[in-house]
């Protein structure tokens, strides 16, 4: 059993300088490209963290300008062992409220041209993803959460959207015909490309908005995203202190850990 490494991807908000002990900045690079910026890593309750900001500092990468590949590479790289990514979505369901959390289980891919493998050229693997998120991971971070005082629901399906622009009302609709729960822009290609990488990946997401479908309330605007998120990063700060007192001492090993070792369909030369 190993020591627990848990990589954090989120807002730009959530990382505050002194959140964690021994912090260290560390300006990364990959052969995948540009990272969206560079990792922070340290300590929390005596557990290593590291984390990335998806868009960057100051939030100056569209979604479909973040590199998946290379931010779960650096993390990959960093010696994570496990990854939560934490993000705003919209709500596509009257019982899940602008304010909550959803612990995302399933995932709609409808983005469209981003790099979403890192296998290619040369060497062909087709990984599981039948069930994309890690269940002992979103467990924990589900208990963590009610720790911290959110309002959590287990388990959702997440469609995830190109971007930049909100959906359209036809689609907002034919989304919930479909049966998804929540919207958003960044779940994909990350949690395919977490789950190449072998790490296990947990999806918490923060409700901002009820997308458009809804007639009682404003259609979704940026202003409605940022006034919820600023509430509730402090719900997400103390999730990952939480987080902390929930994992078990030591980790014991994921069968995300050797995915590989049946995905890959080259033979070894
Ligand atoms: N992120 C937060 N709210 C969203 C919405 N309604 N659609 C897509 N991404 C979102």
């Amino acid at each position: 059993m190993a020591d627990w490494h848990i990589g954090v991807i989120g807002g730009s908000g959530l990382y505050e300088p002194g959140a964690l002990e021994d912090a260290q900045e560390i300006a990364v690079n990959s052969a995948f490209g540009e990272p969206s910026g560079p990792v922070t890593t340290g300590q929390l309750g005596g557990v290593k963290f590291t984390f990335i900001a998806r868009h960057g500092a100051g939030h100056k990468r569209a979604p479909s300008e973040v590199n998946f590949r290379a931010n779960i590479d650096v993390l990959k790289r960093c010696g994570v062992t496990d990854v939560l990514a934490i993000s705003a979505i919209g709500s596509l369901k009257e019982e899940f409220a602008p304010g909550d959390f959803v612990a995302v289980d399933q995932l709609i891919d409808r983005t469209v041209g981003r790099e979403r493998s890192f296998f290619g050229e040369g060497i062909v693997a087709h990984v599981p993803l039948a069930d994309p998120v890690c269940p002992r991971l979103t467990e924990l971070a589900c208990k963590a959460a009610k720790k911290a005082g959110a309002k959590v629901h287990k388990g959702g399906i997440y469609v995830a959207i190109e971007g930049p622009q909100f959906s359209t009302r036809a689609e907002s609709h034919l989304y919930r015909n479909w049966g998804a729960d929540v919207i958003g822009m960044t779940a994909m290609p990350e949690a395919r490309l977490a789950r190449e990488a072998e790490l296990p990946y947990a999806l918490m997401g923060m409700v901002t908005d009820y997308d458009c479908w809804r007639d009682e309330t404003a259609d979704v605007d940026v202003t409605d995203i940022l006034k919820v998120m600023a509430e509730n990063s402090n719900k997400a700060r103390t999730m990952l202190e939480a987080l902390v007192a929930q994992l078990p001492k030591k980790r014991e090993a994921s069968p995300i850990d050797t995915i590989l070792d049946y995905a890959i369909i080259t033979p070894r030369e």
